[in-house]
């Protein structure tokens, strides 16, 4: 797809971070947007930014929905159809996603499904429930993001990192999979996966949020590094405090802006690139990993990868 403008996207998680540079991207470029989120307020300053820049007739709808609830993804679909006055989409961004859910072996089942939930499962509902849509088009693109956690399933050393990592894996796969499929049953239909480094988003207050107040004094320790030590013994204010110097340092050490990884993505679409890394940091990552498999999960490996990556590493 060459030329965005005129044309229809549908993008999960467009309240905050690469959803909504997405978003304001399309619309500049003349391409009316549907994003969901579970966010209504995020969602109306995503609405407010992307109308300053867009271009004439561009339409923009916003629609409560939490991705991992297969019902919510289908009433998506049809108030777009009912708001856009059509039957076809021609962008799908299955974009919407949460870290946590870190141990398989310690952690609680609950965090560990939210997490699978709305990274696989949001993914999966997003193609079943637009699939119609998008076979109704002319030209179409899917545009599935993983991560580097989809090709590397580690934090670094000493931090489980697995429902991320197993949902990651599965939406790379997924993905591939389909390539085949839509070339033979839908071959105007095209498909990209996004694998992201560390983006400056915000993403790790958004996980938070999503986690058991009584579990997050260890996952802030855990993942927080020196800016969370001590914070299983520390009290509910100093844990907040903890908690926001993370998500900060999270979103400003990051050597690649929400928007200049939506530019990345975009590009890769406009290219019809099926593999879209986004960052230097994916892209010395990928080159490890593909050259050194057998020595990726490796102590020693890690540590290179980490050296290699600088201080802010992956997420
Ligand atoms: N930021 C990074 O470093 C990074 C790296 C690799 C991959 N990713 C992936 O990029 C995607 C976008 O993340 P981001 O960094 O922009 O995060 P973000 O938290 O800034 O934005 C994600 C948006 O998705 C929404 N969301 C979360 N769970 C949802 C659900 N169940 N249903 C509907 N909406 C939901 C949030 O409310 C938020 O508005 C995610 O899939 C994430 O895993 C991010």
């Amino acid at each position: 797809m060459k030329d965005f403008s005129g044309k229809l996207a549908v993008i999960t998680g467009g309240g905050m971070g690469m959803g909504r540079e997405l978003t304001r991207q399309l619309a500049a470029e003349g391409c009316s947007v549907a994003i969901c989120d579970l966010s209504r307020d995020a969602m109306a300053e995503t609405h407010a930014l992307a109308l300053e820049g867009a271009a004439a007739n561009v339409k923009i709808t916003t629609h409560e929905a939490n991705v991992s609830v297969e019902e919510q993804l289908m009433s998506f679909a049809r108030e777009v159809g009912e708001q856009h006055g059509t039957d076809a989409i021609n962008l799908l961004f299955n974009n919407a996603g949460i870290a946590g859910g870190g141990s398989f072996v310690a952690g609680s089942r609950d965090e560990w499904e939210r997490t699978f939930g709305a990274c696989w499962f949001g993914v999966y509902y997003g193609c079943r429930a637009f699939m119609p849509m998008l076979l109704n088009s002319t030209e179409g693109h899917i545009i599935n993001t993983s991560s580097i956690n989809g090709f590397w399933a580690s934090m670094g050393p000493g931090v489980p990192h697995t429902a991320y990592c197993a949902a990651k894996f599965a939406v790379k796969g997924f993905s591939e999979a389909l390539i085949e499929d839509l070339r033979v049953n839908a071959p105007h239909v095209g498909i990209s996966v996004v694998m992201p480094g560390h983006i400056g988003t915000e993403i790790v207050a958004n996980t938070i949020a999503n986690q058991s107040p009584d579990t997050l004094p260890g996952l802030i320790e855990n993942q927080g590094g020196v800016l969370a030590a001590g914070a299983a013994d520390a009290g509910a204010d100093e844990v907040a405090e903890m908690i926001e110097a993370f998500a900060t340092h999270f979103r400003e050490s990051a050597p690649t802006s929400a928007a200049e990884a939506a530019k990345i993505m975009l590009e890769g679409v406009r290219e019809g690139r099926w593999r879209i890394l986004v960052g230097e940091d994916a892209d010395i990552l990928d080159r490890e990993v593909r050259s050194r498999p057998e020595d990726a999960y490796d102590g020693s490996m890690v540590q290179h990868v980490a050296s290699l990556l600088g201080p802010g590493g992956p997420e």
